[in-house]
């Protein structure tokens, strides 16, 4: 169930928590209404009394006042350095917050920001929508298939309102909502990716997308196997024979943009396999239960329109997924084949588990040859070998234009969506020359530098030198908040940081 966020001036009287926010000087900083002067003594002795509450970023304390006017509990949350502060750690503090309160019996939440927290970085307006945001992102769950959710009465219930008390509450609700915009689309992103594979496959994806992307007014075309076939897209076709599922292309159209000579869309494209075994190439049995999360980079694209629709912004924008299911079968593609790609190169297939580059080679072809963008930004859980390199906290960021990774950074810093540059050269062009084809789909040096050779077989499908950008998100898109090293959950990657390069550079 969704948490109800509010923003008000004064503090609701059904408020069962309180909390206070406070720097790492351990000072208070509290209106005088939300507590009386004798709390406000004991809050601060009490302060002093914790050695261990250093109010370090996110750190908690919960302390119970007696005689207290509207709420029994108290929730002291450390926001760490006061010089150091920014919206990022605003939302650090508001997840974690969120993290110790969830198994308590706090339901009805209210923080009380005072105008003194206003720091040089950051104001309080700001302050408030960023904790609300980092509080809300962590209240997601996907429980969707537990059949015996809400029968157990003991199962404690997560919190579930929280205000935001503050004089400024204007400001604070206008700043929360492209934020909340954004929480949607990261929302929508995760629970297509923790979807299950019979549930979720090319026709049925398909679908939702329609379904969820057409009411906010996204126009949303999907091309069906015969379309396809049709128009020779014959990297996605290769790569959905072997399964009974067919595979589809879906466009997603934003067209927002108000400027009076219509200016090129931003294209973004998705890879979506909604299930890659490996095919014929198959994959070893242990964890191929988390190759459902193969459509990773589909679901970032999906998230994105949805969050720039939900705001109504001011940019035209152009996303395109492939959506297949990679199987092995007596239909399937196998090593050895050759496949004419919808740009006219022909590719020798050496590994049917390569498929991912098989599938965005036609995507990429297809966007710029109808819509001609400005930019081009794929987003593709691509190769293991990312995750050698980066593990789950970085995505691999290849890039042929140094302005665009220049953008690229500045989003990553604003939402600690990380990223690191990888590079494209010449070499890796080489590598993936074909005996038979015009290029073949995985490295002659087998085994090394594979992400960068599956990078090396996307340029081949970029013209004319647009600015593009192939983020890998094989090791981001799957991964626990709770445990960032644990990964078992769709995390969203990638929507928050398309919103931002968006909202900053590209909006009219
Ligand atoms: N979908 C995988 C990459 C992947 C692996 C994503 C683990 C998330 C977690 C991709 O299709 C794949 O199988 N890549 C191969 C390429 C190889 C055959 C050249 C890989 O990385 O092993
Ligand atoms: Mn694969
Ligand atoms: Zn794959």
């Amino acid at each position: 169930m969704a948490i109800s966020i509010r923003f008000s001036k004064k503090t609701p009287a059904s408020a069962d928590t309180i909390i206070l926010l406070v720097f790492k000087s351990k000072t208070l900083s509290v209106t005088a209404e939300s507590i009386t002067p004798e709390q406000k003594k004991f809050i601060t002795s009490a302060l002093a009394k914790n050695p261990t509450f250093t109010a370090a970023c996110g750190q908690t304390l919960t302390l119970t006042l007696a005689g207290s006017a509207t709420a029994a509990r108290y929730v002291m949350l450390g926001l760490g350095e006061a010089s150091a502060f920014s919206a990022l750690k605003a939302e650090e503090a508001g997840g974690k917050l969120y993290a110790a309160l969830k198994g308590g019996s706090a339901k009805s939440l209210a923080i009380v920001l005072d105008k003194s927290l206003s720091q040089k970085t950051i104001n309080t307006a700001t302050l408030a929508a960023h904790l609300a945001c980092g509080f809300n992102l962590r209240s997601y769950t996907f429980d969707h298939y537990k059949s015996k959710k809400n029968k157990n009465p003991e199962a404690v219930k997560p919190p579930s309102s929280l205000d935001l008390v503050l004089s400024d509450q204007t400001a604070a609700q206008k700043i929360y909502g492209s934020l909340e915009a954004q929480i949607k689309g990261v929302f929508s992103a995760r629970d297509l990716v923790n979807e299950p594979p019979n549930i979720l496959y090319p026709e049925s994806y398909a679908k939702r997308i329609a379904a969820e992307l057409k009411p906010l007014g996204v126009q949303v075309d999907i091309f069906d196997e015969k379309r396809l076939e049709k128009l020779g897209m014959g990297g996605i076709l290769g790569v959905g024979q072997g399964s009974d599922k067919p595979p589809r292309v879906v466009i997603m159209r934003w067209n927002g943009g108000t400027k009076k000579t219509k200016s090129a869309p931003i294209a973004l494209v998705g890879k979506g396999m909604t299930f890659d075994s490996g095919g014929i190439s198959i994959k070893p049995a242990a964890g191929m239960d988390e190759m459902k999360m193969d459509m990773g980079g589909s679901a970032a694209v999906v998230g994105t329109l949805k969050a720039l629709a939900l705001r109504k912004a001011k940019v035209n924008v152009v996303g395109i997924v492939g959506l297949a299911e990679n199987m092995p079968s007596g239909t399937a593609y196998r090593p050895a084949d050759i496949l004419t790609m919808y740009s006219g190169k022909t590719v020798e297939v050496l590994n049917t588990d390569a498929e991912g580059r098989l599938v965005l080679g036609d995507c990429l072809s297809y966007v710029q040859e109808i819509y001609k963008p400005q930019i081009i930004i794929d987003l593709a859980t691509l190769t293991g070998a990312i995750m050698v390199a980066l593990g789950h906290e970085y995505c691999g960021t290849f890039v042929n234009n140094n302005d665009l990774w220049a953008k690229l950074e500045k989003s990553s810093q604003n939402t600690d969506e990380k990223l690191w540059r990888m590079p494209l050269d010449e070499a890796w062009r080489k590598d993936i020359e074909a005996n038979f084809a015009d290029i073949q789909n995985i490295g002659k040096s087998t085994g090394r530098a594979g992400a960068c050779t599956a990078a090396a077989f996307l340029e081949h499908f970029i013209e004319n030198n647009t600015p593009w950008a192939h983020l890998d998100i094989a090791g981001t898109a799957w991964r626990n908040a709770d445990k960032p090293t644990v990964p078992k959950f769709g995390s969203g990657f990638g929507v928050r940081l398309l919103c931002d390069l968006i909202a900053q550079n590209y909006e009219d």
